[in-house]
């Protein structure tokens, strides 16, 4: 057993900011940074657009909270919203100091673009490789602190919990099949979303909702779980994300007819040049449900991966989308064999953020004492029924800091050694993985058919459009699909990187997260964000100006309850793009 002071699970951008900020609170303590993937292959490294935050002279805090606030569909917390906005350009200013390499403007100051929902241009980026750069400068600045012991390629499969006290982890170390516990006065979740319980999605393999079911399983509550983000920019056959950039440095969404159908949609007029209010950029949630209409009026085009409209940059020229778009050309290059400067883009909407997650405070504090979260695992809630693109990675930073910083201020009062109860529980829980997992079994069910089945009926039933039959049903299959998981073989029995056994811990994390989805998307009846409900098609702030809170109950099903959203200054209003 090893014993730390604070074990920080997920080593992307809001897990090394937690890490660097327990270092700078208190250096005496020492950190343990515990991920089932090398800290650089984080999803964070994919994030290529930018990250929000007011430079300019010409715009405010203010704005950049309204448009926050207006875009989440009046469902985010406002406290939240502000320490945010006010802190975000600090976070960033600090990267800047410890060497992002952001993009400069010709005169030498940080350069900003336009994203979607945003009225002003306050998108900080590195050409469209934003998150690399950021994730490796942060990872760089870890490894500063002796203190920072990572624990690479481990995986977490359950939270030591004794008396509603968390006390740290059990993880498998993936090379040598070792199950260990890693103790500490407190736990810091930082594993990102699970866009993988979808079956056509932006995120990568890792991101299955570990930390979600790791919370919710140790009985923290999850919050707002139905709000699913789809981006409407993905390559149709791996989900490869085409940033938003692309349509920020003025790129078009065109039908199968060539025309700008997103003009009909209230969401701005037509512009020959970038402008902010301009359609395309129009907010994700918006444009996803504009494609389904299209679709439904037989203007997409049919492909082999399903429908597409196309994304024009040619008018852009090779030197801007040289400049300011290179890994989208070399996206499309390597994965479509097109080529931007000459070719049409063919892209759908895309399974790509979950707003809802781990209910925690500003701080980063859960409904379990010394368990904290940040970053997509999480949902603190800035974002409420619709993120807008670019807002999300400076949450990585501003609420991954917050949770370092109170998780390292409750270690440091809390006596050291864990309880006698948590060896035990360590003791368990190897046996279970030993017993259950480990050990070969024969059954005819197969892991990958049930993640393809779990995967498909999340799509049918909560997309981008819902409705009550299609959810119940979902809820039945999903209750199929938890009794075929439990019958299903674990068929190599390697200790060394078996990751068979990883995908199987895994789809059983899934399975919970998906469950959580499909119950609070059943009970919230009304239309709000990017939970659009075709049988409530009107947003109900009577009965739904609140968040979903779900927990599990004693049988291990979901239940659902609410809780109401902090109004600070700005009264619940329309959401307005197209004026
Ligand atoms: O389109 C993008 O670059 C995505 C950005 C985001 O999700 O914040």
């Amino acid at each position: 057993m090893a014993d730390h002071d604070v074990v920080v699970v997920g080593g992307g951008g809001a897990g090394l900011r937690a890490a660097v900020a327990i270092m700078e609170t208190d250096p005496r303590l020492d950190v343990a940074v515990v991920s089932k993937v090398y800290p650089m292959r984080s999803h964070t490294v994919s994030a290529e657009g930018g990250a929000a935050a007011v430079i300019a002279a010409d715009d405010s805090l203010d704005e950049h909270a309204y448009d926050t606030v207006s875009g989440s569909d009046w469902l985010c917390d406002q406290d939240a919203v502000e320490a945010f906005v006010r802190e975000a350009p600090l976070e960033l200013l600090q990267l800047e100091h410890w060497g992002c390499p952001w993009s400069r403007r010709p005169d030498g100051e940080i350069a900003v673009r336009a994203f979607g929902g945003m009225k002003k241009m306050r998108t900080w980026f590195a050409a469209d490789k934003t998150g690399f750069h950021l994730l490796h400068t942060l990872f760089q600045t870890s490894l500063r602190y002796e203190r920072i012991t990572r624990y690479d390629e481990w995986y977490v499969t359950t939270l030591l919990v004794d008396e509603n006290r968390v006390h740290g982890v059990v993880a498998v170390e993936l090379a040598s099949g070792l199950i260990e516990a890693i103790t500490g006065r407190a736990v810091i979740l930082c594993t990102g979303g699970c866009g993988r319980v979808f079956p056509f999605t932006t995120n990568g393999n890792i991101k299955t909702g570990d930390g979600m079911a790791l919370a919710y399983r140790a009985g923290a509550p999850l919050k707002d779980m139905e709000f699913v983000q789809y981006h409407p920019t993905g390559l149709p056959f791996t989900g490869i994300l085409i940033t938003e950039a692309a349509r920020a440095e003025g790129g078009w969404l065109l039908n199968k007819d060539g025309y700008r159908y997103l003009q009909d949609y209230d969401l701005g007029t037509p512009s020959p040049t970038p402008v902010l209010r301009s359609m395309e950029l129009g907010p994700r949630d918006r444009l996803s449900q504009a494609f389904v209409h299209e679709q439904e009026k037989g203007n997409t085009v049919d492909t082999p991966y399903g429908p597409v409209v196309y994304l024009d940059l040619r008018h852009l020229g090779p030197e801007v989308i040289d400049a300011k778009l290179p890994f989208v050309r070399e996206l499309c290059l390597q994965y479509e064999r097109i080529d931007p400067v000459h070719d049409l883009i063919p892209v759908r909407p895309v399974q790509h953020y979950m707003m809802g997650g781990v209910h925690t405070d500003l701080d980063g504090a859960t409904g379990l004492q010394g368990l904290y979260a940040a970053g997509e695992v999480a949902c603190v809630s800035i974002n409420g029924a619709n993120r807008l693109g670019s807002n999300s990675l400076p949450e990585l930073f501003v609420f991954g800091r917050r949770a370092g910083i109170a998780a390292a201020e409750f270690a440091a009062a809390q006596p050291t050694g864990p309880p006698r109860a948590v060896q035990t529980q360590a003791a368990d829980e190897r046996r279970r993985l030993e017993r259950d997992l480990l050990t070969s079994r024969d059954g005819r069910e197969r892991m990958a058919d049930v993640r393809t089945d779990m995967q498909q009926t999340l799509e049918g039933c909560a997309g981008i459009f819902r409705d009550a039959g299609a959810l119940l049903s979902g809820a039945a299959k999903l209750q199929e699909l938890r009794e075929r998981y439990a019958k299903a073989v674990v068929e190599d029995d390697s200790r060394a990187f078996n990751t068979e056994l990883v995908a199987a811990l895994e789809l059983g994390f899934m399975l919970d997260v998906a469950e959580t989805i499909v119950a609070c998307a059943m009970r919230r009846e009304e239309s709000r964000g990017a939970h659009q409900r075709t049988d409530f098609p009107r947003r109900d702030d009577a009965r739904f100006l609140a968040h979903s809170l779900v927990t599990r109950d004693p049988t291990g099903a979901p239940s659902v309850s609410y809780l109401p959203v902090t109004i600070t200054r700005w009264p619940p209003g329309e959401r307005v793009y197209g004026r």
